[in-house]
C-alpha cells in the first residue's frame, strides 16, 4: 500500500467529501434564508392584519351609518324622489331652516321654478348660498332630479319625472 492509495480517502477529490464540503454551507444558508422568510412573511401577515382592523374598527361609524340608510331605502340609483326628499331634503326643505324653500310653499318656489328642471338641476348639484352641493346627500343625478320635481310638483310646478339614465 503505498502513501498515495491512503491519502486517497481524504482527497478534496473524493464525491462524497466534495459533496459535504461544497453542498452543506449553501444547504445550511438556504435553510436559514427559509427561516428568516417565513418568519418575516408571518410578522408581515400580522402587521396588515392588525391594520386592516384598526381600518375597519375607523370606519365603522361611517358603515354603520351607510347601512343605516341603505337599509332604509331602496338601493342607490334606483330610490325614488320621495325617498331623498324624506332622508336628507326635508330637514331643510320641509321645515324651511336655513331659508330654503319649503314644500308645498308655492311664493317661495314660483320665482325658482322658472329656470325649469334643468336650471335647478344644476343649483341643487352644485349648491346654491346656505345649501350644500346635492343638498349633502349621496343621491345619483337622476335621483337627485327625481326629488326636485318631487319637491316642486308639492310647490306648484308640474315637472316630469325624469327617466333613468344611470
Ligand atoms: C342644509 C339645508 C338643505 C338641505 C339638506 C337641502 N337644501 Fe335645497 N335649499 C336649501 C336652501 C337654504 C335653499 C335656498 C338657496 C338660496 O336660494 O339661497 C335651497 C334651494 C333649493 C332649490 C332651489 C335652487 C334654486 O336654484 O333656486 C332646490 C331645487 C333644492 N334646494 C333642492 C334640494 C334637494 C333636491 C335636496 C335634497 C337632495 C335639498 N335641496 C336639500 C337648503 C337645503
Amino acid at each position: 500500500m503505498s502513501d498515495h492509495e491512503n491519502n486517497a480517502a481524504v482527497s478534496t477529490t473524493n464525491p462524497r467529501y466534495v459533496f459535504f464540503v461544497f453542498a452543506f454551507p449553501p444547504l445550511f444558508i438556504m435553510a436559514f434564508a427559509l427561516v428568516i422568510v417565513i418568519y418575516s412573511s408571518l410578522f408581515e401577515g400580522s402587521k396588515l392584519k392588525e391594520s386592516e382592523e384598526a381600518v375597519a374598527a375607523r370606519i365603522q361609524p361611517v358603515a354603520r351609518v351607510e347601512l343605516a340608510s341603505a337599509s332604509a331605502s331602496a338601493a342607490k340609483g334606483s330610490r325614488t324622489g320621495e325617498e331623498i326628499v324624506t332622508s336628507t331634503c326635508a330637514a331643510c326643505h320641509a321645515t324651511g331652516a336655513a331659508g330654503a324653500p319649503k314644500i308645498g310653499d308655492k311664493a317661495a318656489w314660483a320665482p325658482r321654478l322658472g329656470q325649469g328642471l334643468s336650471g335647478l338641476l344644476k343649483s341643487a348639484t352644485a349648491g346654491k348660498n346656505a345649501m350644500p352641493p346635492k343638498g349633502g346627500s349621496d343621491a345619483t343625478e337622476t335621483e337627485l332630479a327625481r326629488a326636485i320635481v318631487f319637491m316642486a310638483n308639492k310647490s306648484g310646478a308640474s315637472f316630469k319625472e325624469p327617466v333613468d339614465k344611470k
